[in-house]
């Protein structure tokens, strides 16, 4: 090997070696080897080399060659291992570090009892249909057979956004709204958020019911009474039964109060039922006929009734809850207690 082809080594190998990585010196080896590269256009010279001395060059050059391919795959497989360390070591996982924790959210007790409730009540083949929130002065009492000066209207203090129009007190309203739209046969769920200027322990401006309307050919009262029944039983439990008071609804009559057997003491007297065994749970009664007259069905052919309960006062009695605020102030030390 002459001293051009050994200087060629040198230089080859000082190159390799700085290079920073596999595709560099994928460059340098293909400088001296690739096509082009300084190894072939030692090849060509080989014409102007006289006969007798070409088997010895060619010889030469071979050699050469080989020379650099052991060096660039020694320099390569160096290079491998180190990258391969490298990776290792960026990639490297400390299996003994503690683990993140994924804080799982939960249901509101208030979306809870009202899905539970649709649950039953579309079990018994009710639809749900729902209103709007802010709503006119004659869909929330005119039309509910509460014109203005109706001392029934003092029953619920209204927030009014414009003279005729108001946050609905009630989802009551939605019983209009529903019955202009479709004929009887009805059996409707409504559910959604009311508001009431009222705030107290067990009272929230804002807070949500579900209304259930009936209409139908024949519906009586005991069809009331045997729906709440099987209400009860699910929802609260399997021994608990229902009894009605009278009451008063201008939209209803005749109107009840609606009281569960506590579920507690099963009705010999708790803190829970303040001793009376029983548990006030929602409002219903018999559709008024003016208003089936108002919404175009009539009295004489359909009858029907209606019911409509807090969402938060069952969730409340459900879940032994004193306060209603608990519901509102979204203290996920409350809040997720209520898991599956
Ligand atoms: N809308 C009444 C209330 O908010 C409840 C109710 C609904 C009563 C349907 C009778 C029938 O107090």
């Amino acid at each position: 090997m002459d001293q051009e082809q050994q200087a060629l080594i040198e230089e080859a190998e000082k190159l390799a070696e700085g290079a920073e990585d596999s595709k560099a010196l994928y460059d340098v080896k293909m400088r001296y080897l690739g096509r082009g590269g300084k190894v072939p256009s030692l090849m060509q010279r080989m014409k102007e080399i006289a006969q007798e001395l070409r088997p010895a060059f060619g010889k030469q050059v071979n050699a050469l060659r080989e020379k650099l391919e052991e060096l660039f795959a020694a320099r390569e497989a160096r290079m491998k291992e180190k990258e391969m360390a490298k990776r290792l070591e960026e990639e490297a996982v400390d299996v003994t570090m503690p683990g993140k924790k994924r804080a799982e959210g939960t249901l509101h007790p208030v979306t809870r009892v009202k899905s539970e409730l649709i649950d039953i009540f579309s079990g018994m083949g009710f639809e749900v249909f729902e209103g709007p929130e802010v709503e006119t002065d004659h869909y929330n009492f005119t039309a509910l057979n509460t014109p203005a000066d109706h001392p029934a209207r003092d029953m619920q203090d209204t927030f009014y956004v414009g003279e005729k129009l108001l946050l609905r007190t009630q989802t009551s309203a939605g019983q209009i709204r529903l019955m202009e739209k479709k004929k009887p046969p009805i059996k409707m769920l409504s559910p959604g958020r009311v508001f009431r200027s009222d705030d107290d322990a067990t009272h929230s401006p804002m807070f949500h019911q579900m209304e259930g309307l009936v209409v139908d050919k024949g519906i009586t009262l005991c069809d009331l009474k045997g729906m709440l029944d099987e209400f009860a039983r699910t929802m609260f439990a399997e021994t608990a039964k229902t009894r009605l008071r009278p009451s008063y609804f201008p939209f209803t009559e005749p109107s009840v109060e609606v009281d569960v057997s506590c579920y507690v003491c099963g009705g010999h007297g708790c803190p829970l039922c303040k001793g009376t065994g029983w548990i006030e749970v929602l409002g219903a009664g018999m559709v008024n006929r003016h208003v089936l007259e108002n919404c175009g069905v009539d009295p004489d052919v359909y009858s029907g009734f209606a019911f409509g309960m807090g969402i938060e006062r069952i969730a409340m009695l459900k879940y032994g809850l004193g306060n209603i605020k608990l519901l509102t102030e979204n203290d996920v030390r409350f809040l997720g207690q209520f898991r599956d």
